[in-house]
């Protein structure tokens, strides 16, 4: 077996392992006994018990089997942990991404086990126990639904439509959790851009009309699972971290998908801290430099 093949069985087993801990718990909710706290007072940005638990839980893990390794987690961070990328082996951990989703039992809820080596993200486990959708790549060998379903989807009826301009997309991105009158200001105009039907482009111009879709599920990662699938063409957000997203891109770039930092094609490659992504779809990479014109602020 190679390094990677130990390091996603590792993962992979972990997100299952987590994944199940995370299902049980949420029934705990409907019993009152499940304590939500929110961050620094944000009631859009929460935490529970299971999310410390369980990322608890995959560090001790890690530190026994790798004790060579390092480790950026989302609540570690939180506690006060320095967060600081280097080239050495990084397993980057997001152990419930959609805390809020699980707070009110919205199915998106996964736990993400991301590692990076020489700051690129290598292998990557994304587990939603609630709709039992495993997502899994390490560089160079693909990405799979639930371990033998290649990624993207193929759906024989009907066939995949390949977007032939932006207005045809439908787009997911995310509020985030800093709702401060200028940041969300600023994310609700690029998302007016999307939606409506002069957006920021005139009628001349090939991709006037509002997009099809925008659509937000409340964890990052899954939104760039759903681009992923296939099932959607782009993935925007800014303000969200380096744990929703470093599992997600090494599944994404598997599945011939691309990821870049911030609002266009001149910011590759992503900067994995950067918290500025948008990713689209394998296909045409016209749709890259149209997104960038459609999201300018
Ligand atoms: C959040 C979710 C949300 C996104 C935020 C993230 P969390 O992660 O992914 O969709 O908008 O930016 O921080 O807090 O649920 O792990």
């Amino acid at each position: 077996m190679t390094s990677l093949e130990v390091y996603l069985d590792f993962a992979t087993s972990l997100a299952q392992e987590c994944g199940q801990i995370i299902l049980e718990a949420s029934i705990t909710r409907y019993s009152k006994t499940k304590k939500v706290y929110e961050k620094h007072g944000n009631s859009s940005d929460l935490v529970t018990e299971t999310d410390k638990m369980v990322e608890e839980l995959i560090r001790s893990r890690i530190i026994s089997k790798f004790p060579e390794h390092r480790f950026i987690g989302e609540e570690t961070t939180a506690a006060g942990h320095q967060c600081e990328l280097t080239n050495d082996p990084t397993w980057i951990v997001d152990p419930i991404d959609g805390t809020t989703n699980f707070v009110h039992g919205f199915p998106f809820v996964a736990v993400c086990i991301g590692l990076t080596i020489n700051k690129e993200p290598v292998v990557g486990a994304i587990f939603n126990p609630f709709l039992n959708q495993l997502f899994t790549a390490r560089k160079g060998n693909g990405a799979y639904l639930n371990l033998n379903t290649k990624l993207p989807l193929s759906h024989p009826n009907p066939p995949p439509i390949l977007p032939s301009n932006l207005s045809q997309c439908l787009i997911v991105t995310e509020y985030g959790s800093d709702r401060s009158p200028m940041v969300i200001g600023k994310k609700v105009q690029s998302i007016h851009n999307m939606v409506s039907k002069s957006g920021n482009v005139n009628s001349s111009n090939k991709n006037a009309g509002s997009v099809h879709g925008v659509r937000s599920l409340g964890s990052a990662a899954l939104g760039i699972m759903e681009v992923v699938k296939g099932e959607a063409d782009i993935f925007w957000e800014i303000g969200c971290w380096e744990w929703d997203v470093t599992a997600a891109i090494i599944i994404l770039r598997e599945a011939g998908g691309l990821i870049v930092s911030g609002n266009g094609p001149n910011e590759e490659p992503v900067d994995i801290l950067g918290r500025k992504y948008l990713a689209v779809r394998a296909g045409s990479p016209f749709w890259l430099e149209n997104c960038g014109m459609l999201l300018k602020r």
